[in-house]
């Protein structure tokens, strides 16, 4: 598909939009099946050195109530995922580098393959770090990493970022091809509906999914967050998810072996956010399992659902809805990218 077509399937009219949902769904039926995979999302904290001007949680937020679960927390959570028959984890936080975190995370992911004899699969979403950091991570047992690239568009990306080395383009291009040359399953994404963004720019992104050959993807609307510096977005919250939900098919489409992600953000909209993204084309779902206590303070945008209890009130009747939605969960396995199997 050319960027022309890519455009035009953007902007389908809506009593046409059924076609390219229904040719999603085959798709995606033929190249990757009715499974659906978990990966149970275990926030591990909140601090971050980075100020991305989108979220709640950068670095000179000064309202936002910082924490770090402690090593026995993760175990905890991560036994769970075991438990449950999860199949695979992913571990997320702010961004930070230090050599102090870096030994932690390999640590933490020695003793989970430890746990759960080495039948986990580990994903980690913990920003942009030095190949020696992505290395040793990878040597330790980590599976998959997710960096999304937020924008493909290098100007909009220096419009939502602060200007400075630290949140550099380059670096984070530079990231996801390191990642990709140790041997990751590698994921990126966007956030769609950011000030500014357009049409055009989200098919550009498309495209530049297709040519660094990623494994796995997660996009999401962009929601406001009060303390964020980046205004409102330029579209409804209705039109930013509905066009999230033609990313994901279209993406289905171009790129029919890879995992695709029916993402929170979608939920924050939608109750049925995320079983509408399985029925376009995702085949991955992160259901929350982060100690309670802490989760209300992972808040990179506002209506983020969060309940007292150990799994969300919506995860909770989550798998009896996937089932609903005709699909089967994939209990007890990893669920790797099979695109990625095919290109090693
Ligand atoms: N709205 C939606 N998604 C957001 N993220 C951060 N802030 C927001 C927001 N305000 C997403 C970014 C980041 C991921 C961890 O969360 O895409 O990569
Ligand atoms: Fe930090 Fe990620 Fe938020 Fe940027 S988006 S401020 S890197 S947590």
């Amino acid at each position: 598909m050319g960027r022309a077509e890519l455009i035009e399937l953007l902007k389908i009219p809506q009593d046409r939009e059924k076609y390219l949902f229904e040719l999603s769904a085959k798709t995606r039926k033929d190249s990757v099946g009715d499974v659906v995979y978990l990966r149970g999302l275990i926030e591990l904290g909140n601090f971050c050195q980075k100020n991305c001007l989108y979220c709640g949680i950068r670095r000179d937020n000064t309202k936002a109530v910082r924490y770090t679960l402690t090593d026995e927390q993760v175990i905890m959570a991560a036994q769970f995922a075991y438990d449950n028959s999860y199949g695979s984890i992913a571990i997320q936080s702010g961004e930070l580098e230090s050599e102090q975190n870096s030994d932690r995370i390999s640590r933490l992911i020695e003793k989970i393959k430890i746990l759960s004899k080495g039948e986990l699969g580990i994903t980690l979403s913990l920003g942009e770090q030095s190949f020696e950091t992505y290395k040793s991570w990878r040597d330790a047992g980590a599976d998959r990493y997710l960096l999304r690239i937020e924008t493909s568009n290098k100007d909009l990306f220096n419009k939502i970022h602060p200007n400075d080395p630290l949140h550099s383009f380059e670096r984070r291009v530079n990231s996801l091809s390191m990642l990709k040359e140790l041997g990751y399953q590698v994921g990126t994404g966007i956030m769609i509906g950011l000030p500014g963004q357009t049409v055009e720019s989200m098919a550009d992104d498309l495209l530049f999914f297709k040519n660094i050959d990623i494994d796995m993807c997660g996009m999401g609307p962009y929601l406001n967050h009060s303390d964020a510096i980046l205004g409102e977005s330029d579209m409804s919250e209705q039109e930013r998810f509905s066009l999230t939900l033609r990313m994901i098919a279209i993406l289905r489409i171009m790129m029919p072996k890879i995992n695709i992600a029916a993402t929170t953000a979608l939920q924050a909209i939608d109750p049925l956010g995320r079983e509408l993204a399985l029925k376009v084309g995702a085949n991955v779902i992160m259901p929350n399992i982060t100690p309670t206590t802490v989760r209300a303070n992972y808040k990179l945008y506002e209506n983020k659902p969060v309940s007292e209890d150990c799994l969300d009130i919506q995860e909770k009747t989550l798998f009896d809805r996937i089932h609903g939605a005709g699909f089967e969960i994939g209990f007890d396995v990893q669920g790797n990218s099979i695109h990625y199997n095919e290109r090693n």
